[in-house]
């Protein structure tokens, strides 16, 4: 992103930096673990009405909030929920609203990344296994393979710092902006392959047990399971509804920011929503849990957040051209992730110049000091266990992406619609856009519907996370593996660390 205020060229260019934003490795990583950890039919019910109800409104709102924060030269959440509160309340407790939610951005997006370049160098090393036929025998598993790669340093360790270095390196040089051009070109690759890699998944025999087939995972996910619809699955999809949409980050209002004050919000936030949701459903449902479920069979879609890793590879094969194809997969996959990660570690150098006149070079190094720090806790799990459960890793992502995003989206809603004023917001938003939001918008949804929604889910999920011993010091789906236990203490002592050290820095 430019140094001074700068504005999007070209409406088409805004729409495609947007969606490759958004379109990561929640699409294609994230999406299919959830799904498969929730019980398919009873995700996908809650993953719905959490995009009307949630995603959509809050879509609306993080665009709004970013083109306001613009033309008042801010580019971060803090200030622009500072600006938009004020109207309705003093300098003082606007000022406490925005030092607490820019708290949380800085928080979520520092602990995102503790995984999420790590997941993204799991692709690039795969792209690696691909090439040179790491896992092309059928000798070993998969599961087996997928084990070996992240408790072996010298891949899951290398590739995780390379990926890191060229992040930093990236965004020290301000050359980001080449990048997502190239981006824009490997976009449609990534459509294009997942639907070569949808009709291939689609036709295969059940070459394991005749009683496994991909119309099966397909059912696994599209049969609603009304009766084991639970709190725990609807603050999980609510939760990816928000990661997926880079939603309760402040990325969104960062990129809008550079919107000119009068150019077009819902019709291109609306095409942003469309271009994610084709890549994370269709693309993203229809390859890694029918392909898991033709291999692997029921049990085997219950890999955890290893189960894209796990399930692709069986494809590629049998493949012709496997190794290839397969090197090609995880590539995009690579590039998708890379850029999601560059609008992350971009904010949060930004942040640091804003806040604390860091030069952008300095900012680049202490970010990435920052990463290697948080990050390295769960590269090592696997490591020092010699286990594959990534108990670290998974602790993280249920906090941050299941709790952290939803409350942010939580005060959004109500800085918006209560102390910002539907009166105002409503004229922000629909000031110079192609499509208009109805009356009702902001009166009923942004003001009621979506705050009472998350507050609802909040309140009744984390009683059943209470209930099933989630809160205790040691909690209860560690008590039969106690070599896990520090690994989960360790993970929730690193978000309080951070929530802190957020703290301390908005606070200034
Ligand atoms: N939405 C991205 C994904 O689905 C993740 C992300 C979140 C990227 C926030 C940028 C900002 O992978
Ligand atoms: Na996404």
């Amino acid at each position: 992103m430019p140094e001074n205020r700068e504005n999007w060229g070209t409406k088409i260019g805004l729409i495609l930096d947007m969606a490759g934003n958004a379109i990561g490795l929640g699409n294609f990583w994230r999406f299919p673990y959830q799904v498969a950890k929730n019980g398919g039919g009873a995700f996908m019910l809650p993953y719905f009405a959490a995009l009307l109800l949630l995603g959509i409104p809050l879509i609306y709102v993080e665009w709004m909030q970013g083109r306001y924060g613009g033309k008042y030269g801010h580019g971060t959440i803090g200030c622009m929920t500072y600006l938009q509160a004020k109207e309705k309340l003093g300098h003082s407790s606007a000022a406490i609203i925005g030092a607490l939610i820019g708290m949380l951005v800085f928080s979520v997006t520092v602990l995102v990344n503790a995984y999420y370049t790590q997941i993204t160098g799991w692709t690039l090393g795969y792209s690696y296994l691909s090439l040179t036929g790491g896992y092309m025998g059928t000798a070993r598993s998969t599961a087996e393979v997928f084990g070996s790669y992240i408790q072996n340093p010298s891949l899951s360790i290398t590739f995780w710092v390379i990926t890191l270095a060229l992040l930093a390196f990236a965004l020290s040089r301000g050359v980001q902006k080449g990048i997502e051009a190239w981006a824009k070109v490997m976009m449609p690759l990534l459509y294009v392959f997942g639907f070569i890699l949808i009709i291939r998944t689609l036709t295969l025999g059940s070459p394991v047990n005749p009683d496994w087939s991909p119309i099966k995972g397909l059912d696994y996910i599209w049969s609603p399971k009304w009766s084991e619809l639970n709190w725990q699955s609807a603050l999980a999809a609510a939760g990816q509804i928000f990661f997926t949409l880079s939603l309760g980050m402040g990325i969104i209002q960062n990129y809008a920011s550079y919107l000119k004050p009068d150019e077009d919000i819902v019709l291109s936030a609306t095409t942003t929503v469309f271009l994610n949701e084709f890549a994370e459903v269709i693309l993203g449902g229809t390859i890694a849990i029918p392909i898991a479920y033709t291999f692997l069979g029921p049990e085997g879609v219950a890999s955890g957040v290893g189960l894209s890793f796990i399930a692709l590879p069986n494809v590629f094969r049998m493949m012709t051209g496997g190794q290839f194809f397969g090197a090609l997969w995880f590539l995009v996959l690579f590039v998708a992730g890379f850029t999601s990660a560059i609008a992350m570690y971009n904010y949060l150098i930004t942040i640091l110049q804003e806040d604390l006149n860091v030069p952008r070079k300095i900012g680049a190094v202490v970010v990435f000091g920052f990463y290697i720090l948080v990050g390295l806790p769960s590269a090592l799990e696997p490591i020092l266990t010699r286990t594959s459960e990534l108990i670290f890793l998974t602790e993280l992502d249920n906090w941050v992406g299941n709790y952290f995003l939803v409350i942010v989206g939580l005060i959004e809603a109500v800085v918006v619609g209560w102390l910002f004023g539907e009166k105002k917001a409503k004229e922000e938003i629909n000031r110079g856009s192609y499509w208009k939001v109805p009356s009702g918008f902001f009166n009923v949804m942004v003001k009621f519907i979506t705050p009472l929604s998350i507050a609802v889910l909040l309140i009744f999920s984390t009683k059943s996370y209470i209930d099933d011993g989630y809160f205790k010091w040691i909690p209860s789906f560690v008590e039969k593996t106690p070599e896990l236990i520090p690994w989960v203490q360790g993970a929730r002592l690193l978000l309080l660390t951070i929530l802190i050290i957020g703290f301390a820095e908005t606070y200034y």
